[in-house]
């Protein structure tokens, strides 16, 4: 059975229209809007911050799931709490102290998640799978959008066949991919595991995004084992 969710990334929206671009991304169905920070630092790039967040807040029915590429990712948890965060994800390779972050992110009443650049092992997230929501196993190097996908198919079966094993709290872990997921390596990511889709390019390069979001969750592998 496959419960596919998916998460819209905004960040190849167009930024002049991000009003009409998220009512867009509601009208599609999918459930999430993912919102990129970078900081410069941690990853080559520069994108949004607080404010944008912010006047997102209360305007969308979509879950607000940001992902944090910045090097100091504790420091700002409850700004980005307050600006309206609903799922905070921060990358195992920042500055911050893992288990510290993940308790300031359940604090404030906020999901909490860690990432996994491409050469990070599945391990690194192991010691964390009974205090973490969800897993985000990155499948480009984290920085751009348009990127080509990396097939990290092991990665993340190893880690839904870790959290099966050893989780014992809350719900079924989620396993989020992000980078390069488009119609085709969609089926790769599922059948790996994967259970939310994280897209950008192939979304809003797409004559329909509804009917692009139907492709991605098409019920066509098993989400684990
Ligand atoms: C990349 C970002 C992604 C990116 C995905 O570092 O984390 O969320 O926007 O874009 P696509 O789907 O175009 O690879
Ligand atoms: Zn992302």
């Amino acid at each position: 059975m496959s419960d596919t969710q998916v998460s819209v990334s905004v960040l190849s929206a167009n930024p002049l229209e991000y009003g009409k671009e998220i009512a867009k991304v509601e009208e599609s169905g999918a459930e999430m809007i993912h919102y990129d920070v970078m900081d410069g630092v941690f990853v080559n790039n520069i994108t949004v911050g607080l404010p944008l967040l912010n006047s997102m807040k209360g305007r969308t029915s979509c879950i607000l799931d940001v992902h944090l590429m910045i090097i100091n990712p504790l420091k700002y948890i409850d700004d980005f709490a307050a600006a309206g965060a609903d799922i905070i994800t921060f990358h195992i390779e920042s500055e911050s102290d893992v288990e510290e972050t993940i308790r300031s992110i359940h604090r404030n009443g906020v999901k909490a998640a860690v990432s996994i650049k491409p050469g990070t092992p599945a391990e690194a997230v192991f010691p964390y799978i009974n205090d973490v929501d969800m897993v985000l196993v990155m499948t480009v190097e984290p920085g751009f959008g348009g990127q080509k996908f990396m097939d990290m198919s092991e990665k993340i079966s190893a880690i839904r066949k870790y959290a099966k094993e050893n989780r014992t709290v809350g719900l079924p872990l989620d396993i989020q991919v992000d980078g390069g997921i488009d119609d085709v390596t969609a089926s790769i990511v599922k059948t790996a595991g994967a259970n939310i889709l994280v897209s950008g390019s192939y979304l809003f390069r797409a004559e329909n995004m509804a009917e692009a979001v139907r492709t991605l969750k098409e019920d066509n592998s098993t989400n684990a084992e």
